[in-house]
């Protein structure tokens, strides 16, 4: 972060000497028409004296050869400063890309579940994969034009020493003509630009929802449908990057003729009421020349860098408020389950309407194993998400020995946990990698045992490439009870003081049920949180605990 603030320093320093470097190349150009022209000593303009006498004193004699060595040797230190001026400009701008992903995804990964309901994913994808890109072009855009402007202003000094009542015409003129057209073609950037991040929000939403939906797009027949939501979103997504390109075109095919008009005014102005003399008059014109070509580098970019704001807006408006809602990790730091995990009670609700929880109260010694029953939107996955700090009470205290959660970290209550969650879902990378997620140093051998232990083995072996199977390859070879099977093998694999599962049996037959609920009741040490709505799964537990009105009661 320090290093690329330095490169931005860097580079504006870089950019300001090189544009210093164009302003004297035109001092180079009066010598040498005063060369030419052969004029007398005394009449030689106040450059020509400087240049003819530094020329002199380091030996040389005075004549094209010298002066223009003396040009070339300028030239040169520019191309070299030219150079060093574009490396420092792209690394500090792909540096900021950089940081602007990262910092971003980092808020993104760090904030709190019900944040996430505020953002939808299209737009959270698009902000991290093509808002940042805008956005470091947009450090780009806004370099060149303080890049353009420091030699507009270089340009413009040296016009005005050598004429301030030309160069005071000139500024008018250029206010009066360029002002408005400026104003209206970066706003109208801003406005269809902002059209485009939208239009890129909702094609993130719509290509992922179609995409990881695929069976049920199917499924409905609704392949077409798809892809005729998809032709209108990318025909907005043409619309409105076109009418933002042209725009910018307009507004750089405008600038020249423009400039045109201020020259031609300009030289009249100065043939009927100034005796500038012909050196002063060409001096003045090249200087002209050069600040339009450079006045046309800044009004496009800086239209560019309009293009850019609504990236900008978007970007900080998400990276804030999540960056509010940050998940708090900071607090005591818990090793293990001791004693208890008390539920005192518990009120929540997502919504004011909606009550899920009431007071509700109850214990999870440790050990035990303990089974949370109740009909489908009762709230057992909200005691999960409760337990595990991902949502926070509304009402009431949960105590882990007899500490409020509130004070001890997040991370360190989610380290102790296993969690094997409602809908069953393995991570892409191998079947290894599903059980290094969980805890990363286990061995072969300890996966093996936690497999075999899960009844994961028999399928398992029928894969060719046993652990280093790639389940993104397999998604779809794995029954649904495997997968959630293999969940569970995750979850231990990971040594947990406490092992919460939700619905662990929601997606098995019978006889894979019967199996899950024998591998429960074997588990030893482990203190287990069960979630389900099959009460026979969990006849064997030390307690059960019904969950009816937002209220609990345990037997
Ligand atoms: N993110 C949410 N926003 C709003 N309401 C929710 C949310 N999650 C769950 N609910 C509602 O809260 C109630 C309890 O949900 P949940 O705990 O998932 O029930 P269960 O797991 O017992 O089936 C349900 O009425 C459900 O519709
Ligand atoms: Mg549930």
């Amino acid at each position: 972060m320090k290093s690329s603030k330095i490169s931005l320093f860097v580079v504006f320093f870089l950019m300001s000497l090189s544009a210093l470097l164009q302003a004297t190349t035109v001092f180079g150009i009066i010598p040498i028409v005063d060369f030419v022209s052969q004029t007398d000593r005394e009449d030689l303009s106040a450059v020509s004296r400087v240049i003819f006498d530094f020329i002199t004193s380091i030996g040389f004699s005075v004549s094209m050869i010298s002066l223009g060595a003396t040009l070339v040797v300028v030239i040169l230190l520019r191309v070299l400063i030219n150079f060093l001026e574009n490396y420092f400009r792209f690394k500090t701008i792909y540096d900021y890309l950089k940081i602007f992903s990262v910092d971003f995804f980092s808020v993104v990964v760090r904030a709190k579940i019900p944040s996430f309901e505020k953002n939808s994913y299209g737009k959270l994808s698009n902000t991290l994969t093509n808002e940042t890109q805008k956005m470091s072009a947009g450090m780009d855009a806004l370099m060149k034009v303080v890049f353009s402007f420091v030699t507009v202003v270089a340009f413009a000094s040296t016009m005005f020493v050598i004429s301030p009542a030309l160069s005071i015409l000139m500024a008018a003129l250029g206010l009066l003509l360029f002002f408005p057209i400026t104003w209206l073609a970066n706003s109208l950037k801003t406005y269809y630009q902002k059209k485009y991040v939208n239009n890129l929000n909702f094609l993130g939403d719509n290509t992922y929802n179609i995409l990881s939906n695929i069976k049920l797009v199917k499924g409905f027949g609704n392949e077409e449908r798809s892809i005729k939501n998809l032709d209108g979103n990318i025909s907005g997504l043409r619309d409105s990057i076109f009418r933002s390109s042209l725009t910018s075109s307009v507004n750089a095919t405008l600038t020249e003729p423009l400039i045109f008009i201020i020259i031609v005014v300009i030289a009249y102005y100065s043939q009927n009421y100034l005796d500038l003399g012909i050196p002063l008059l060409v001096a003045f014109m090249f200087s002209a020349n050069r600040l339009g070509l450079f006045l046309n580098i800044f009004f496009t970019s800086l239209n560019q860098y309009y293009g850019y704001i609504p990236s900008y807006r978007q970007f900080f408006e998400i990276h804030s408020f999540l960056n509010q809602n940050k998940e708090r990790m900071k607090g005591e730091k818990l090793n293990e389950l001791q004693k208890v995990i008390s539920f005192d009670k518990v009120s929540f609700s997502y919504d004011a309407k909606n009550s899920v929880l009431n007071e509700a109260s109850f214990d999870i010694q440790k050990g035990e194993k303990v089974a949370i029953v109740g009909e489908s939107g009762a709230g057992k996955s909200t005691i999960i998400d409760l337990l595990m700090g991902f949502q926070r009470p509304g009402g009431g205290k949960i105590l882990i020995d007899q500490k409020n959660i509130e004070e001890i970290s997040s991370g360190s209550i989610r380290n102790i946990m296993g969690y094997v969650p409602q809908k069953p879902t393995l991570i892409p990378g191998t079947i290894r990698e599903n059980f290094k997620w969980s805890k990363e140093d286990i061995t072969d051998d300890e996966i093996i045992e936690i497999l075999q232990r899960t009844d994961c083995l028999s399928f398992m072996n029928k894969l060719e490439d046993g652990l280093d199977t790639e389940i993104g390859n397999i998604g779809d070879k794995l029954s649904g009870g495997q997968i959630q099977r293999l969940c569970l093998a995750r979850a231990l694999g990971k040594k947990p003081n406490i092992l919460i599962l939700d619905e662990p049996t929601s997606s098995l037959d019978k006889k894979s049920e019967i199996e899950i609920k024998n591998l429960l009741e074997n588990i030893q040490d482990i203190t287990i949180l069960c979630v389900t709505h099959r009460r026979e799964i969990v006849e064997k537990f030390d307690k059960t605990i019904f969950l009816d009105k937002g209220k609990a009661s345990s037997i």
